[in-house]
């Protein structure tokens, strides 16, 4: 099931959660969907106002936001999970939906037994139409782009605080998504969608759209396991 269910009572194994879904909360104006995020986030650009424009020490800030996570879906049963993708119009209208890719799936019968037992527990082995995979994938783009927003706030802060020149801000996560990729979503799987996280480093001395080829460092493999 995942790493941690060694630890666990078997009967815990073979528990299916929430089957995947969306949810779209408010209307056009709704902005901060993710309420504790973005109380976090004014949180740290307070803090960057208030105190680290006056320290004459370097300083860290560490800023964890949640998103884009999927929510937790209390409304499927006992054993849940996060499977909700909820995002508002304000965030949905900002996805081009015509350039979503839906993703091949393999038949059921011919997907490896671990892969159909990932599929199985995620409660993905029913029925999906093309148009409740683009959903899912809309709303998860939607979600990082609320995130991105987020990033946006820190980034003003430091450049309104004359900060910016002088600071390294990099943005990283322990994994990713797979967004109905091989008919499963979360992570708890080493393929690309869950296990690529986001390294993006900006500051002084780094050029502008540099890439460096594919890094796979043995710390992201654990929390994309679990
Ligand atoms: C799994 O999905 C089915 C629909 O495909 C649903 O009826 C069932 O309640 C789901 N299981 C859980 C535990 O949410
Ligand atoms: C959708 O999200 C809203 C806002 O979080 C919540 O109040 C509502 O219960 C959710 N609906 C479903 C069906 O999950």
């Amino acid at each position: 099931n995942r790493v941690e269910a060694w630890t666990r009572d078997v009967d815990f194994l073979l528990r299916q959660e929430g089957r995947p879904m969306v949810n779209l909360t408010g209307d056009r104006k709704h902005v901060r969907v993710m309420e504790a995020d973005w109380q976090n986030t004014d949180k740290a650009v307070n803090w960057i106002k208030e105190e680290a424009v006056n320290l004459i020490q370097p300083f860290v800030l560490y800023l964890g936001l949640n998103l884009p996570h999927p929510y937790p879906s209390p409304y499927a049963g006992e054993n849940f999970g996060s499977s909700t993708f909820l995002t508002s119009p304000y965030w949905l209208e900002k996805v081009t939906y015509e350039a979503i890719k839906i993703p091949k799936w393999s038949s059921l019968s011919e997907m490896h037994p671990v892969d159909y037992y990932s599929s199985y527990t995620k409660n993905c082995t029913g029925e999906f139409t093309k148009q409740e995979v683009r959903n899912i994938r809309a709303f998860y783009y939607a979600m990082c782009a609320e995130t991105d927003a987020m990033l946006g706030e820190i980034i003003s802060a430091l450049r309104d605080t004359g900060l910016l020149k002088e600071t390294i801000i990099i943005f990283t996560a322990d994994h990713g998504e797979l967004a109905m990729e091989h008919r499963q979503f979360y992570k708890m799987s080493m393929y690309e969608g869950s296990s690529h996280v986001p390294l993006l480093v900006m500051g002084p001395g780094v050029k502008e759209q540099q890439q460096v080829p594919n890094v796979v460092s043995l710390v992201d493999i654990y929390p994309t396991m679990l």
